[in-house]
């Protein structure tokens, strides 16, 4: 029996990696999830019969888990709006992680309960790896909790300095390091003392606390690295956790979130041009205030705009997250069909790595509007094309597009941006001149060659598809 245990979580692993490897690609991505999901399975069902195979099984209650779970989770994923996928997931990591704390909490709970407390090196390796996983574990939940209410823009629910905080990092750098450096002297204290509670509820309450003050100054642009750190933690969590329960699935499912999880925040990193450093520490995220804005912008009409638009040779579409609100995705697919056919225009989308709210998030959009993947081209390759567009069409991006981040001030500063300010035209389509995620007024707006076409993403693309078949 021992074997196929072993079998079963050999293939749950490998189903994980080969749904990790199937990620990569929009098309395949779907079945990627299946294939994770499926891993998940095998990997519960073998653990039950695991623990039955060893006579400690409770099954009824891991399966009355596995319902119960799956139900709220198939409810939270058919309910979800498209734009609000990263307050999800910023709760699922959360709870990610504190599942994991949740189990490593209750290994050590049993050496408080009188069980059998290993020895020598057995016993410091376990500690240290509870310590670890409870550090982590709990960290990302209150970390991915507030980063939820950031994402969701808490500003209703604890006022604006929950948003992007005024905390500055001054002080609030060396807290995080005298916290941190707490909860590991606790987990020394804890070998030394495995049955002594108080540093058990001390490494838990102190991690609380600095998953809070970690995220707390953080907020503006920088937020996609946050969220993906706390997506890598809650794996790391895990893979502490499978050390302590001797479990290889937890341990190589952990490690695959927390490698994949870093890996994404260093590629988020790079297109903030930020370090993580940087980031967890110099609280680029301003001071919460939105700029006011002071000028005004007359706007243009669908028809003013296919005029200019007629025979256009090169149309280089900029989507932002006003895309996803609006979900325009299929009307900027009819207008890039309509335009080719019309006037021969050639017709390709610009994709900032942070554009919306979710690494990808312009990419899922388009691929389901069926978008040929060839056409999306990422912002480092496409900035050069613009200076022999003719129009650049922005579409509900704003921060992305921003000239502001090319100064080395605001919480902008240092951002790349898709150039389509080098663009012959500018045509904008958002519903009035306010400002993006991180507050910031854009200059990109207020161009002499900038028109904008004020309203929903859906309603004016789809006028502005009815104008360019009327010409
Ligand atoms: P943003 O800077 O957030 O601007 C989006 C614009 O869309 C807004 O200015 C808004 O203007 C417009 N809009 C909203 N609803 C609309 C609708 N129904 N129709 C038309 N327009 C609409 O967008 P961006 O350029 O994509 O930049 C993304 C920002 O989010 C960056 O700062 C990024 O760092 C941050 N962020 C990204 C992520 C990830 S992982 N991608 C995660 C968290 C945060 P109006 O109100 O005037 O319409």
């Amino acid at each position: 029996m021992e074997e196929w245990i072993s079998i079963g979580y050999l293939l749950s692993a490998a189903l994980f990696i080969f749904g990790l490897k199937k990620l990569g690609h929009p098309k395949t991505a779907p079945f990627g999830n299946q294939l994770g999901a499926l891993g998940m399975l095998v990997a519960v069902v073998t653990t039950v019969i695991s623990m039955q195979v060893q006579g400690n099984a409770n099954w009824e209650l891991i399966i009355a888990g596995l319902v119960v779970g799956s139900l709220i989770g198939y409810w939270l994923a058919v309910r979800v709006e498209m734009t609000g996928m990263p307050e999800l997931v910023a709760m699922f990591n959360g709870f990610g992680g504190a599942a994991s704390a949740l189990v490593a909490l209750s290994e050590v709970q049993k050496y408080m309960d009188g069980g059998d407390i290993p020895t020598g090196l057995q016993l410091t390796v376990t500690m240290v790896a509870a310590g670890l996983s409870a550090l982590v574990g709990w960290m990302t939940l209150t970390g991915s909790l507030l980063a939820m209410y950031k994402l969701k823009g808490g500003v209703e629910i604890f006022g604006k300095w929950i948003r992007t905080p005024t905390w500055g990092p001054t002080w609030l750098n060396p807290v995080k390091v005298l916290l941190f450096l707490s909860v590991l002297v606790m987990i020394y204290l804890s070998i030394e003392e495995p049955t002594n509670e108080t540093y058990l509820w001390g490494i838990i309450g102190v991690s609380c606390l600095l998953g809070l003050v970690l995220v707390l100054p953080i907020g503006g642009a920088d937020m996609p690295v946050v969220v993906s750190l706390l997506n890598s933690l809650s794996g790391i969590a895990a893979a502490f956790t499978g050390f302590i329960i001797g479990n290889s699935v937890l341990i190589i499912a952990g490690s695959l979130v927390g490698a994949s999880g870093l890996i994404l925040t260093f590629i988020m990193c790079k297109a903030m041009n930020r370090t993580l450093l940087d980031v967890l520490f110099k609280s680029f995220g301003g001071n919460g205030e939105k700029q006011t804005l002071t000028r005004t912008k007359v706007g243009s009409d669908a028809d003013e705009v296919a005029m200019m638009l007629d025979g256009a040779q090169k149309v280089i579409i900029v989507p932002g997250y006003g895309m996803a609100v609006s979900q325009c995705q299929h009307q900027v697919k009819e207008f890039a069909d309509l335009m080719r056919e019309k006037f021969g225009t050639e017709i390709k989308y610009a994709i900032h790595p942070v554009a919306g709210r979710m690494p990808g998030h312009m990419n899922v959009l388009l691929a389901e509007a069926n978008v040929p993947y060839e056409q999306l081209i990422e912002m480092d390759e496409i900035n050069s094309e613009f200076p022999d567009c003719d129009v650049a069409l922005v579409i509900g991006a704003n921060d992305t597009t921003n000239p502001a981040a090319r100064t080395d001030e605001g919480p902008l500063a240092g951002m790349p941006i898709i150039n389509a300010d080098a663009a012959r035209t500018v045509v904008i389509i958002k519903r009035s001149l306010s400002v993006g995620y991180a507050g910031v007024d854009n200059d990109l707006f207020y161009m002499d060659k900038t028109m904008m076409l004020f309203g929903d993403g859906k309603v004016m693309m789809s006028g502005l598809n009815t104008a360019v078949k009327e010409i």
